[in-house]
């Protein structure tokens, strides 16, 4: 017997933009984002989110997550519900995902990861 069906995909989600930070630490020596900056960079997404305004229902939430299996181009966070999917160097990258991105709705092209890159 069949379940209840999966409800579609609604219009609008919760958060407009919900950004996950891979902060995964690998004590084995193999590379991982915890050790390219990925808390430093982190910590200022969410604080300039927050002192900008943009946080909360409808707006935008930064949370932590675990590997997110695309090691190779880490440091990376991902912005759902777009799946839109970042590898950063610098706080100069953070900021711009932030102001064009989070802000402005457009997709900083450059800090993209490209679609064939995983672990
Ligand atoms: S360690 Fe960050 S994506 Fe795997």
């Amino acid at each position: 017997m069949r379940g209840p069906k999966i409800p579609a995909m609604p219009d609008t989600s919760y958060y407009k933009h919900h950004v996950f930070f891979c902060l995964n630490e690998r004590t084995n020596g193999e590379s991982c984002c915890a050790h390219q900056g990925a808390q430093a960079a982190f910590d200022l997404c969410k604080s300039r989110v927050k002192s900008l305004g943009l946080n909360g229902p409808g707006g935008v939430r930064v949370n932590k997550a675990g590997c997110l299996d695309r090691c190779a181009a880490g440091p990376v966070l991902v912005v759902y519900p777009q799946a839109t999917w970042y590898s950063f160097v610098d706080e100069q990258d953070i900021q711009e995902i932030i102001d064009s991105h989070l802000v402005k709705g457009q997709v900083v092209e450059r800090l993209l990861v490209p679609p064939n890159v995983g672990r």
